[in-house]
């Protein structure tokens, strides 16, 4: 590749209009603000400096991660915490020119260490609302049930949202994924579905191509999040094109998590060339070394993705979200603007 082509393909990305579809807002936590909040709140973390925070960022697989991303949130305990946190990531992402988010959320994680349900909700709205007036970035927020507990955990956790659900958008499914099949939520997915929310789920990120199966048989997603192993699979593959369903794949969490040891291995072409709607998100940018843009750069050299396919990964971010036909139009044009100025 000429060092041409990539300064042409960043210049793109940086000026390219884009949504971002799979987002823990707990995984925009960097360490300086992780130590802000631990003063703030009393709460005693097991590290020194920023530095020392970073180092410990090195993870070979996904529990490991997750180990130190919970840990990480214990910091968040007000109100006021979880509007600084969002609004600081809607802060990052405008400077990537992402003009929509949908953002998930972990209410259990927080519940669970006795932050209330609405202290948790109520600041990341609020941030929300206030960056679609300071940014322009629209919003949908996803609750995502965590998968290592239990089906009643779930129910309790939607009826506590129930005050909320005017303001949600979707109910999603995250945490560690082995041993823990998507058909396990079933009966509180068909409960969120009869509350009119949309459907989502971590799936084939470390989990066999059966769980992405299951996502879509007992889940009926409206969304796949990750999907990697997907590829090993060329019946599901078809079902996936078929149905048009969106793909969240997030390159650098997978090369962090050790999903792939390489990004030329990202399943981001793959996808691309198999006619499957992929997405390029940062999933816990914080924990992973890079925002949206730094995950478009590292996987189109990587894989050395064409204008066309970059134009494509834009435009299926804003196909692929939950915006009506409307702002999906507006949007896809302010795409296509954008990439004739460079064709
Ligand atoms: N929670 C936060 N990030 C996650 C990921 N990449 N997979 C599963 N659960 C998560
Ligand atoms: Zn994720």
């Amino acid at each position: 590749m000429t060092p041409e082509l990539s300064d042409l393909r960043q210049s793109i990305i940086a000026q390219l209009p884009k949504a971002e579809l799979h987002l823990h807002i707990e995984g925009s936590l960097e360490p300086e603000m992780m130590f802000m909040l631990a003063q703030r709140n009393m709460v005693e973390i097991p590290y020194t400096s920023v530095e020392e925070i970073r180092k410990a960022y090195a993870f070979s697989n996904l529990q490991d991660f997750l180990d130190i991303y919970y840990q990480g949130m214990a910091v968040l305990c007000s109100e006021q915490d979880f509007f600084d946190l969002t609004y600081a990531y809607l802060e990052r992402a405008q400077s990537d020119c992402v003009r929509h988010v949908e953002i998930f959320f972990d209410p259990q994680g927080h519940t669970s260490r006795g932050v209330p349900f609405d202290s948790a909700i109520g600041g990341i709205l609020r941030a929300l609302e206030e960056g679609e007036k300071q940014f322009k970035i629209s919003h949908r927020l996803i609750m995502c049930f965590l998968r290592h507990l239990d089906e009643a955990s779930a129910f309790e956790t939607l009826s506590q949202a129930e005050p909320w659900l005017d303001k949600i958008a979707g109910v999603g499914l995250d945490s560690s994924e082995l041993g823990h099949p998507p058909s396990k939520f079933a009966r509180v997915f068909a409960l969120a579905r009869q509350k009119g929310l949309k459907l989502v789920a971590h799936a084939g990120e470390e989990g066999p191509p059966g769980y992405v199966w299951e996502a879509l048989d007992h889940l009926h997603v409206d969304r796949i999040d990750h999907g990697n192993r997907a590829l090993e699979d060329e019946a599901l593959i078809q079902r996936i094109v078929a149905e048009k369903k969106t793909l969240t794949v997030c390159p650098l969490s997978n090369l962090k998590l050790c999903v792939v040891s390489n990004l030329v291995d990202s399943p981001v072409k793959a996808m691309l060339d198999a006619g499957i709607k992929v997405t390029i998100n940062s999933d816990d940018p914080s924990y992973f070394g890079g925002y949206i843009n730094a995950n478009f750069a590292a996987v189109a050299d990587a894989q050395n993705l064409s204008i066309d396919n970059l134009k494509t990964l834009a435009r299926n971010s804003f196909t692929g979200s939950f915006l009506s036909d409307e702002h999906i139009a507006q949007h896809i044009a302010a795409v296509d603007l954008v990439m004739d100025e460079f064709c």
